[in-house]
């Protein structure tokens, strides 16, 4: 059975601060939800090396992770590649991307699903789940059967059918809501009932404003910080170019670098570019409340939609001095085809971080000597095949 790891120290809030005892706690703060301010938790560590001499991937660094022991499918250890091409065309000293669609079922999702995994069976659960309309259904869904726990995934109706079909075939049962009731707000409403009175560990959101998915989980994309500093040492890159939804994957790389700089291994924090498909996270840092409602069109790029915004997501950027960037439906193709023809074909959510680096590098940063890092979250064998006729 997987045993929590015995440095955590405890969980705290990321907007008020508050500390609270390891524990589940899905709808995020108790103290900031009364407040109707709805933020996530994290994980504090007395540990202070960030990297063991033992395991592969992921579990190099378990002493940061709230379960140094999970079950694995070989997530992590994903390459950077250098694109000195991309580099010359944007005007930059160097461009790179980390390839997180290498992971086991194809996204940066592999980082977060064994380790919630591993909470829900160190809980007892026998089934998780997660609200989702791809990569993170996938993901859990593979983990999940591979650890032999049930698994149902609420997917909304117009979800891609290469998602469904990958879905099902590891077992899990895909949950789709009748039309009247397939709304953002009546897929989570099912699953906090799910959640709430049938025991079923739930993996994602379910609150509204939303918070970030299961805390355990997010945890996993430290490991990126950590792998990027393995890569560069103190000379890291200036800019790091994210794709975000909920915010997890951005939270968790830039809480990584937190410890690396708490724990004295490195000055500087890269600065972190949030890609989104229209203004969410930009409305909220020119100073819009993050708990309304941001409408925009995300067609093309369903991987990063959404009309909300949680509070990691928009705190990480501030915290880490960067900027968000709102790349329009109208490029999402181009971008595709820029990158599939530099070798990297990639899912349209994730194609977006080329646009992203063109229109930072263009209009918001003047120093051309910068190095900058995408992540690269998906491949395109999950586009639909007619995106680019
Ligand atoms: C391909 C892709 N890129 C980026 C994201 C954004 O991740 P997050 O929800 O952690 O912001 C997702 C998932 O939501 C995704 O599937
Ligand atoms: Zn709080």
């Amino acid at each position: 059975m997987y045993e929590l790891n015995a440095e955590i120290k405890s969980m705290y809030c990321i907007k008020c601060g508050a500390e609270y005892p390891v524990g589940d706690y899905f709808r995020g703060c108790p103290q900031c939800l009364e407040k109707d301010e709805n933020a996530s938790l994290s994980f504090r560590y007395n540990g202070a090396a960030y990297k063991s001499t033992m395991g592969k991937g992921m579990q190099r660094y378990g002493n940061l992770l709230p379960y140094r022991d999970f079950p694995t499918l070989g997530e992590g250890n994903t390459p950077v590649i250098r694109l000195h091409k991309l580099a010359q065309y944007a005007g930059v000293k160097e461009v790179y991307v980390k390839n997180e669609f290498q992971n086991p079922t194809g996204s940066h999702k592999d980082r977060m699903s064994p380790l919630i995994i591993a909470r829900a069976l160190a809980m007892g659960k026998e089934a998780i789940v997660a609200a989702s309309s791809g990569n993170a259904g996938i993901s859990l869904a593979a983990y999940a059967a591979y650890s032999g726990l049930d698994c149902k995934i609420i997917s909304p109706r117009k979800t891609n059918p290469a998602y469904k079909t990958a879905i099902e075939a590891t077992g899990a049962e895909l949950i789709v809501l009748d039309e009247q009731a397939d709304t953002v707000q009546g897929r989570w409403s099912y699953m906090g009932k799910m959640a709430e009175g049938s025991g079923w560990y739930p993996a994602t959101n379910y609150s509204m404003p939303p918070v970030g998915s299961c805390s355990f989980g997010v945890q996993g994309y430290k490991t990126i910080a950590y792998e990027i500093f393995d890569e560069f040492g103190r000379s890291l890159p200036d800019y790091i170019v994210i794709p975000v939804s909920r915010g997890d994957l951005l939270w968790g790389i830039y809480e990584g670098f937190m410890e690396l700089q708490k724990f004295g291994y490195i000055h500087d924090i890269p600065k972190l570019i949030c890609v989104e498909p229209f203004e969410r996270v930009s409305k909220v840092l020119a100073g819009e409340d993050y708990r309304k409602n941001f409408p925009g069109d995300y067609s093309l790029t369903g991987s990063i939609g959404g009309t909300t915004v949680t509070y990691q997501a928009y705190a990480a950027v501030k915290g880490s001095g960067g900027f968000a960037v709102a790349v329009p439906q109208g490029k999402v193709v181009e971008d595709i085809r820029q990158m599939a023809r530099l070798g990297l074909y990639l899912e349209a959510s994730s194609s977006v971080v080329c646009s992203a680096l063109l229109e930072a590098a263009g209009k918001r940063i003047p120093d051309k000597h910068s190095v900058f890092l995408l992540i690269a979250t998906s491949g395109g064998f999950k586009n639909d095949p007619e995106i680019l006729c």
